[in-house]
């Protein structure tokens, strides 16, 4: 069975962990389309020794795509989503843009593998910091239901995106030359 792969948002930092867990799974395909904005349209990937040219993301990116990973945001997901879908791609979308959807599966695998099967043409995935609190609550819940769980989350920098990140990394040596005090810069991943 052939799989041509897109994934939309690249270059984020959501992207780069697609990337990275494609690699680690040896997950099959046929071809591989880099996507992201206008910004971004030229910039070279390399993956698994192969150079891949990123391309801007637009309604007719999917021509020929079996699977389109979504992490262009919310955004874009509305917008170039449904674009996909009619091109005959099953989109996985990893913001927050169809997860309140009614005809779209919100599936954690380690749960509700099984709800995949009803996709009509999307498949949505619940923000990060929920599907790390329930995969563990989930075996607990089966033995004896939760009725009500209460949930601080503390978000890291990550959550927000590479540029946060990029921030993040940055300031202490900004902070450094401020007070005249050197810092060594420290790595986020
Ligand atoms: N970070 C997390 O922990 C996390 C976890 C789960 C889900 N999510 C969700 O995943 C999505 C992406 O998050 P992220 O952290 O990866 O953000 P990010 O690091 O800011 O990356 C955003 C990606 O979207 C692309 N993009 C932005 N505007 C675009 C446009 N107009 N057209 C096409 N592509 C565009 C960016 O391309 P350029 O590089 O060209 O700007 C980049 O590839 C968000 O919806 C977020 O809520 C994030």
């Amino acid at each position: 069975m052939s799989c041509n792969l897109a994934i939309a948002g690249v270059t984020g930092a959501v992207g780069q962990e697609f990337l990275k867990i494609l690699e680690q799974r040896n997950f099959p395909f046929d071809s591989l389309k880099m996507l992201a904005s206008s910004r971004s349209a030229g910039k070279k990937i390399q993956f698994k020794g192969i150079e891949y040219t990123v391309e801007e993301l637009t309604k007719d990116s999917f021509d020929g795509i079996d699977i389109a990973l979504f992490s262009a945001g919310a955004a874009r997901s509305k917008e170039f989503g449904p674009a996909a879908v009619a091109a005959g791609a099953v989109v996985v979308d990893n913001s927050s843009a169809f997860r309140m959807d009614a005809d779209t599966p919100l599936v954690i695998p380690e749960i509700n593998p099984q709800q995949i099967q009803k996709h009509n043409g999307i498949i949505a995935n619940p923000n990060c910091s929920t599907i790390i609190g329930i995969v563990p609550v989930w075996p607990l819940h089966k033995v004896n239901p939760v009725k009500r769980m209460i949930v601080s989350t503390y978000q890291a920098a990550s959550g927000a995106g590479q540029s946060a990140m990029l921030e993040l990394e940055a300031r202490p040596v900004k902070y450094s030359k401020v007070k005249n005090r050197p810092v060594r810069p420290f790595r986020i991943r």
